[in-house]
């Protein structure tokens, strides 16, 4: 086992309080870190394990100042160790791949990260007794909405690998709470977007493939223009509506659902989107009135796959764990995750 940076101030100031430690899957990846910063906020000690295949371990280091141990899911004689040598109440599993166009010509490496290095972990944290477990799921389980904002109840029909291999997860999840008592919370997130406000953490993936974090690199110069893929659709403006949820907003819900599981919550599903859907050219026209910069767009045919509005109802969220997005405007997201960008990449 790695282990290449060690706990220092926040660190043991959370082990030195009275709250459990958490085991945070993929914490070293965009929304994974912003849990890792929220669960030391609220003073849970915490350790990561990341095979940072596309993680950032200077963020790590530098701003979170966390245990990192550097291995991957799908290692059962490591994760092993790992549960014999912590004392680890609960997991966080952010740990996947992301990329739903690779999922799709290569769905292999998808189920073999996503699923079997899931199911390593769960039977891992089983054999270790640990039986508390909060996932990233994604509104893509639900496949093409038969009608929105979409409930937790919508049917859920994955057009791809990547929310088939998320789907899968979920169902593997139920079964293990009815053999071994493993408790759950899946999160399906809605479009994560936006940076830590005060600029420590951000998003910085490699290849991008998200809206606001191409649109805020074509504003610095880093890319000569944005792609708008389909201009026709049965939207206001004729492009697609998504829900943008603020990355703080997501890790505070994680917080939540860590507690929930903790104080004995039962296995549950919640939505997490800020209700409000935006259009792709709302939020260039944001992005331009954020920045201060010309945004060149190109106008290109509709994508396969891509629905005209995917927009959740996180009420149950809002109900259950009494989560409350703090971020919901676009303007707070697009600065946040500007200002982090000028950071990182300026
Ligand atoms: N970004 C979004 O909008 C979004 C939306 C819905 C769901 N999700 C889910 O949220 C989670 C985090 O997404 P993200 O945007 O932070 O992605 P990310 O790529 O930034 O982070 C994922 C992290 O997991 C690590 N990782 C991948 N496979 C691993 C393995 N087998 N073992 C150990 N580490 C591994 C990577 O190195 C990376 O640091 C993912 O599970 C993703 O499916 C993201």
């Amino acid at each position: 086992m790695a282990i290449v940076s060690q706990a220092s101030s926040s660190v043991s100031q959370a082990s030195g309080s009275q709250k459990p430690t958490i085991l945070v899957t993929g914490g070293a990846g965009y929304i994974g870190s912003h849990a890792v910063l929220a669960l030391q906020q609220a003073g849970f000690g915490v350790v990561v394990l990341d095979n940072l295949s596309y993680g950032h371990r200077e963020l790590l280091d530098e701003e979170l100042k966390v245990e990192l141990i550097v291995g991957d899911t799908n290692d059962r004689p490591l994760l092993d160790r790992l549960f014999a040598t912590h004392d680890i109440a609960a997991v966080m599993h952010f740990a996947a791949f992301i990329n739903v166009g690779e999922s799709v010509n290569d769905p292999g490496k998808y189920y073999r990260n996503n699923v079997l290095g899931t199911l390593t972990l769960l039977e891992a944290m089983t054999a270790a007794n640990v039986k508390k477990l909060v996932f990233s799921s994604t509104c893509a389980t639900y496949g093409i909405p038969q009608a929105v904002p979409i409930a937790e109840d919508h049917p859920q029909s994955p057009i791809n690998p990547y929310g088939t291999s998320k789907l899968m997860v979920e169902q593997i999840l139920a079964d293990f709470d009815v053999a071994y008592g493993l408790k759950s919370v899946c999160f399906r997130y809605f479009n994560a977007s936006g940076a830590d406000p005060l600029s420590r953490l951000g998003e910085d993936h490699s290849p991008e493939t998200h809206l606001i974090p191409l649109v805020l690199l074509t504003a610095l110069g880093k890319r000569d223009s944005i792609s708008v893929f389909g201009t026709d659709y049965p939207t206001p403006d004729g492009t697609c509506i998504r829900d943008y949820i603020h990355v703080s907003d997501l890790a505070n819900a994680h917080v939540l659902g860590v507690k929930y599981l903790l104080e004995n919550g039962k296995s549950d599903a919640f939505n997490l989107g800020n209700g409000n859907g935006f259009s792709v050219r709302e939020v260039i026209d944001a992005a331009k009135q954020v920045t201060g910069r010309e945004i060149k767009v190109v106008q290109c045919d509709r994508r396969p796959g891509d629905p005209p509005a995917l927009v959740g109802s996180s009420a149950k969220a809002q109900e259950t764990l009494g989560w409350h997005s703090q971020y919901a405007d676009l303007n707070s997201i697009l600065t946040h995750a500007w200002n982090w960008h000028q950071k990182r990449h300026g």
